[in-house]
């Protein structure tokens, strides 16, 4: 597969098109932000690491049964994915309250949630990625009924199947975010799953090992993701 046009570039990774029209190559800066974009900065390695994490986790959701955009790990910082039409909406799952959850709810950081909470945010930088729901999502005609309710029945399935994925790690998945894409007429998981888009913490110590260490200024920021691929690969 041969390397041609940069077609986007994110904030944290680029998309190239192909010489194939299905395909495309997705490249893992080591740049990163938090509270869209207000603060800037860099982790060392992080698109090595988060290529590798998320090329781990695709191919464990794969083997599970879930569709993906994944085709193959190309390189330390590509990897090969199906061109598709992305759902212009962010899925949250949370098991564990943190982040905007306690920040919009008033609830502590840390309770855990007697039930998983879906959110949607439509992805939308310039009006800072709002919470939404399902009915917003029909009447902007960002996606159809069904594809929220297959949307909705992956983010479930995948919850269920990253959390125990996580504590054979001895890891906590407290929450993620997932994009999905549309590929010949069915809904798939697009773009990445890494401590970007994940918060993990160590069971027992609570550790934090995701990019709450760099949206707080925690320090070992480095660390914690090679921790993270570390505890993946073995
Ligand atoms: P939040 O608590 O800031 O809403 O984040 C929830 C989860 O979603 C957390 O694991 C981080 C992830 N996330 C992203 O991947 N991208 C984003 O732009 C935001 C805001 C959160």
């Amino acid at each position: 597969m041969e390397k041609k046009n940069k077609l986007y570039e994110g904030k944290a990774k680029i998309l190239y098109d192909t010489d194939s029209p299905d395909y495309l190559i997705q490249y893992f800066k080591d740049d990163a932000t938090a509270f869209n974009a207000a603060k800037k900065g860099t982790i060392k390695e992080k698109g090595v690491m988060n290529n590798g994490i998320s090329t781990r986790m695709f191919e464990f959701l794969e083997a599970e049964g879930i569709p993906t955009h994944f085709v193959k790990k190309l390189n330390d910082r590509e990897m090969a994915v199906k061109k598709v039409d992305i759902v212009p909406v962010e899925v949250v799952m949370r098991n564990i309250a943190a982040g905007s959850l306690c920040r919009n709810l008033g609830v502590e950081e840390g309770m855990k949630l007697p039930c998983p909470v879906l959110e949607f945010c439509y992805k939308r930088d310039d009006l800072n990625d709002p919470l939404i729901n399902a009915s917003h999502i029909r009447a902007l005609n960002l996606a159809t009924q069904d594809e929220i309710d297959e949307i909705t029945k992956y983010a479930l399935q995948i919850n269920e199947l990253m959390k125990q994925f996580f504590l054979n790690l001895k890891l906590e998945l407290v929450d993620f975010k997932l994009e999905f894409g549309r590929c010949n007429g069915s809904i798939i998981l697009a773009d990445e799953i890494s401590p970007d888009t994940c918060r993990l913490w160590e069971v027992g110590t609570g550790n934090k090992l995701d990019k709450d260490r760099f949206r707080h200024d925690l320090g070992n920021i480095e660390e914690a993701y090679q921790e993270v691929l570390k505890r993946m690969s073995v």
